[in-house]
C-alpha cells in the first residue's frame, strides 16, 4: 500500500512530453496544544513555490483562560468537537484546487476501531465522510510530538481515519521542525511564497521559542537538528504566562505583556526595580527562566507590604522590565551561538516570536553579525497547520499507511542534545 501511494510526486506528464513534476499537495494537521488547525498547501518543486490554498487555526484560548493555561482533557474534547469545522474551511477555502469527483467507500467497523478513544469525533466524522468526496490531496501530514498527549491523539487518530476513507498517505511530523520551516518560506508579490531551503547556506542556527520549549538547534540540514542549548527549567513562553498570571493578567501573557511593555516604553514607564537576566554570562547555550518569574512574584510581594498599588502603571513598568530581561537573555545566547559555530543564517520560530522587541533585537544582532535572518511572518508564529503541512513536505519520504503504528509523545526531541 505505502509503495502505491509513494509514486505521486515525479508523475511525468505525458502530454507535453517534458518531465515535468506534478505540484504535491499535502494537508497538514496540527493538535498539539490550545490550537485545533487545519492546512492545506500546493508546493511546486520546480518554482520552488508555496500556494497556501487554505488555512484555519481555531484558538482554544477562551476556554483554558479561566484555568489560567491549558487544561490537557479540555483541550483533547475541543479538538475533537473542532477538528471538522476547521478541516471543512479549510477545504472550502481551497475551493477547486481541492475538489474531485471521487466518490467514498465507507467501512463503519474500521472508522469506529480508528476513532475509538475519540467518541466526541466519531459521529462527526461520519456524517462529515458520508456527505464528502474525496479531496485532491496527496499527502496528509500530523503532529505526533512534541505536545500533550491526549490532544495529539486526536489529531493523529483523526489523520488516520481520513488516510483510509480516503487512501492518502500521513507523514507523522515533529512540531518543532514545524516551526524552523514556518520562517523558510518568503511571500512574493503574486501571493505565493517561495521556498527558502536551498537558499540558504548551511550549518544554521535556529531558535526556538514557544509555549513549551526554548532551544537554540543546529541545523545541519533540513531533517537534520542537533540541540546545542535549551532551558534547564521553563520554556520563554512558559515565563510570560506564569509572570502575567503574578501580574493578575490573562492567559496567554506573551502577548498582553508585549502590547503593555510597548505602551511603558511609549509612556516613559519603568520597573521600581530591576530584574535579573539569569544564566546570561554563563559559558553555555543554555536557559533558566524560573527564576525571573519567581523574582516577579517577590517583587509584587515587597510592593504588597510596602501598600504600593500594583495597578497598571506599575503593572506596565514591570511586563516592560520582564520583557527587557527575557529579550536580553535571548539575544546574548543567540550571540554566543552564533560566534560559536560561525554560521551565516538564523531562523526564528515559535509562538514567542510574536513579540515584536524579541523581532526587533534578534534583526539588530542578525545586522550586527551580517549574518542572515529569517522569521516567520508575524500571524504564522504561534501554532498553526501551515507549520505541519510544511513539515509534512520535507518528510514525504517517511509516509505511511493508516494501518501503521503511530504514537503520540509528548516529549519528541527535534534532534539529539550535543
Ligand atoms: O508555539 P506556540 O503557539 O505554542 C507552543 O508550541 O507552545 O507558543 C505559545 C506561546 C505562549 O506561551 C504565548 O504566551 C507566547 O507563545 N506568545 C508570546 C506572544 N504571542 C504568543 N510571547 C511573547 N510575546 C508575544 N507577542
Ligand atoms: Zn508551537
Amino acid at each position: 500500500m505505502v509503495e502505491h501511494f509513494l509514486d505521486v510526486d515525479g508523475v511525468p506528464d505525458s502530454s507535453s512530453g517534458a518531465r515535468t513534476m506534478k505540484p504535491v499537495k499535502i494537508l497538514g494537521i496540527e493538535t498539539s496544544c490550545d490550537e485545533t488547525a487545519v492546512s492545506f498547501i500546493e508546493v511546486n518543486e520546480e518554482s520552488e513555490t508555496v500556494k497556501i490554498l487554505g488555512n484555519t487555526v481555531h484558538s482554544q484560548i477562551d476556554i483554558h483562560a479561566q484555568y489560567g493555561g491549558v487544561f490537557p482533557i479540555l483541550a483533547k474534547r475541543e479538538h475533537q468537537i473542532n477538528l471538522i469545522p476547521v478541516l471543512v474551511k479549510t477545504l472550502t477555502e481551497a475551493g477547486d484546487f481541492a475538489r474531485t469527483e471521487t466518490k467514498v467507500k465507507i467501512n463503519e467497523t474500521e472508522i469506529d476501531q480508528i476513532l475509538k478513544n475519540e467518541s466526541e469525533l466519531l459521529p462527526h466524522f461520519k456524517k462529515f465522510i458520508s456527505n464528502t468526496k474525496k479531496p485532491d490531496v496527496d499527502y496528509i501530514a500530523v503532529t505526533v510530538g512534541p505536545g500533550l498527549e491526549p490532544a495529539l491523539w486526536v489529531g493523529i487518530n483523526f489523520a488516520r481515519a481520513l488516510s483510509h476513507v480516503w487512501n492518502i498517505p500521513i507523514v507523522p511530523c515533529n512540531h518543532m521542525e514545524g516551526h524552523v520551516l514556518t520562517a523558510l518560506i518568503e511571500k512574493e508579490k503574486a501571493g505565493d511564497y517561495k521556498l527558502l531551503d536551498k537558499k540558504i547556506s548551511y550549518p544554521a542556527l535556529s531558535l526556538l521559542i514557544s509555549g513549551g520549549h526554548t532551544q537554540i538547534v543546529l541545523v545541519e540540514k533540513i531533517g537534520n537538528y542537533k540541540i546545542v542549548g535549551e532551558t534547564r527549567d521553563d520554556a520563554v513562553g512558559e515565563c510570560f504566562d506564569k509572570i502575567a498570571r503574578t501580574l493578575g493578567l490573562p492567559y496567554p501573557g506573551g502577548p498582553i505583556i508585549s502590547k503593555l511593555a510597548r505602551e511603558a516604553r511609549e509612556k516613559g514607564i519603568t520597573s521600581p526595580e530591576p530584574l535579573p537576566r539569569p544564566m546570561i554570562k554563563s559559558n553555555d547555550m543554555d536557559f533558566s527562566f524560573s527564576g525571573l518569574k519567581t523574582s516577579v512574584l517577590y517583587l509584587t510581594q515587597r510592593l504588597k507590604e510596602k501598600n504600593v498599588p500594583l495597578d497598571n502603571t506599575m503593572v506596565s513598568g514591570i511586563a516592560r522590565e520582564a520583557e527587557d530581561a527575557i529579550t536580553d537573555v535571548i539575544v546574548a545566547k543567540m550571540k554566543k551561538a552564533v560566534e560559536k559555530f560561525a554560521v551565516e543564517t538564523i531562523v526564528i520560530g515559535g509562538g514567542v516570536i510574536a513579540n515584536t522587541n524579541i523581532r526587533e533585537h534578534l534583526e539588530k544582532l542578525a545586522t550586527e553579525c551580517s549574518i542572515k535572518i529569517l522569521l516567520p511572518q508575524f500571524d504564522h508564529s504561534t501554532d498553526n497547520g501551515l507549520m505541519i503541512a510544511l513539515a509534512g513536505y520535507f518528510n514525504k519520504s517517511k509516509a505511511v499507511g493508516f494501518d501503521i503504528h503511530l504514537k503520540a509523545v509528548g516529549t519528541l526531541p527535534i534532534g539529539p542534545r550535543i
